[in-house]
């Protein structure tokens, strides 16, 4: 808290510095760790993460000019962009977030008036920590805040995943952008990315902590095999609407179902569709462990998802491998799995208190012995969705 308190204050003086006057607005919004429910949210499935207590902060106010002004405090850089030719900077990849979501809000909602902006943020970039999603949703916030628009959390987590898709053109799926938007203080998001409804699960209060480990391992989600990924889905669904004419997606296909149709699948998109099958099981039924506080069941599905984004999905590499297996050799640890789209990035791991100790200096150490370097890791909490923390409208 002292922490964001001291992030609040460098922002508003470097937003004096920059604009000649304080912030009218002050948002936050959060990056997220993925619990359990990989690669089903674009297969209309059910995800389960958490927000983290890392964030972007944004600091706006109102501009005579008909264009936005950006400010990075992470990269040092302005860009800036008219509101009525809105277009990507080469240059300034942050820039084509805040970009995006005015792009679609122009498209989809209303026209906006000019804005200065100030960003900085603190979740690690290129992790898969979601720090894209956080920046779409603290600049749809800001925009909110300084525009005065009603707009429903589901319709603008909606809205930042349209902007990723259809302007930075990265072909992602809702959950980021929904738990960056939707969070809640010590509690899971439930979401079912077909209907979006969603249900906030709590985490035991005391007892355990979400350790997220990162292999510093760079991942660009553009140049992965994502769209591969989903390209094979797509396949599966097509092939097997002819036995099952009813499906739209991998989430209408039953384990029974599967069970009398995939062998009629290739192989490599039967491995995808088991997984994708599977894996919306193990959410559902890690919901009920945890409602029955079982955190030994659902420390055992979140190692059954890793073995199977692992072996079925394909998506693990040699770096997610070693942190998962050092956390799963520790006493206290419930369970361990590779989070986000993976090929790098980190892992989540369910970690008993009394294990968080040995569990800092032997992951860490174990991996740099394996792969050479040594990995980040933060101790997390379940934090609370996007948030205006302040907005004082000055007088005309
Ligand atoms: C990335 C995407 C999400 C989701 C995950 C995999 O984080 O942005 O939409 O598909 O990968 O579960």
């Amino acid at each position: 808290m002292a922490d964001l308190e001291n992030r609040i204050y460098c922002l508003t003086d470097k937003f004096v510095e920059i604009y000649g006057v304080p912030p009218q607005a002050m948002v936050r919004a959060p990056g997220r760790v993925n619990l359990i429910g990989e690669h089903t949210d674009y297969n209309d499935g059910y995800v389960l993460p958490i927000a983290i207590d890392r964030d972007i902060l944004i600091g706006g106010a109102p501009s005579a000019e008909p264009s936005v002004c950006l400010y990075s405090v992470n990269f040092d850089r302005i860009s800036m962009f008219p509101l009525d030719d809105i277009r990507r900077d080469p240059v300034n990849d942050w820039s084509n977030y805040p970009r995006g979501v005015a792009y679609m809000l122009q498209k989809r909602r209303k026209k906006l008036s000019g804005a200065n902006l100030v960003i900085q943020g603190d979740i690690p970039l290129a992790a898969g920590l979601s720090s894209s999603a956080a920046l779409e949703v603290a600049s749809a916030m800001t925009f909110q805040a300084l525009d005065g628009f009603e707009m429903s959390g589901p319709e603008m987590a909606l809205l930042c995943q349209a902007a990723e898709n259809e302007f930075v053109g990265v072909n992602c799926g809702i959950m980021d952008q929904f738990i960056s938007r939707l969070g809640r203080k010590n509690h899971a998001l439930f979401i079912d990315c077909r209907t979006l409804e969603h249900e906030a699960v709590p985490l035991p209060a005391d007892g355990i902590k979400v350790i997220v480990a990162d292999t510093l391992k760079k991942r660009g989600l553009v140049d992965s095999q994502y769209n591969v990924r989903r390209a094979q889905c797509e396949e599966a669904v097509s092939l097997l609407k002819t036995y099952l004419p009813g499906i739209r997606a991998l989430r209408d296909v039953t384990a029974s179902d599967f069970r009398r149709y995939g062998r009629e699948l290739p192989p490599t998109v039967r491995r995808r569709a088991e997984h994708v099958i599977t894996e919306n099981g193990r959410v559902l039924e890690s919901i009920e462990a945890l409602r029955q506080g079982n955190l030994a069941l659902f420390g055992r599905l979140m190692n059954q998802s890793h073995e199977s984004l692992r072996d079925m999905y394909e998506v693990s590499c040699r770096e997610l491998n070693a942190l998962a297996e050092a956390a799963w050799r520790i006493p206290g640890v419930y369970g361990s799995r590779m989070t986000g789209a993976g090929f790098g990035g980190c892992t989540v791991s369910l970690v008993a208190d009394e294990a968080v100790e040995e569990f800092l200096e032997r992951v860490p150490a174990e991996y740099r012995a394996r792969i050479g370097v040594t990995p980040s890791v933060y101790v997390c909490m379940p934090e609370s969705g996007a948030e205006v923390l302040m907005n004082e409208p000055q007088e005309a």
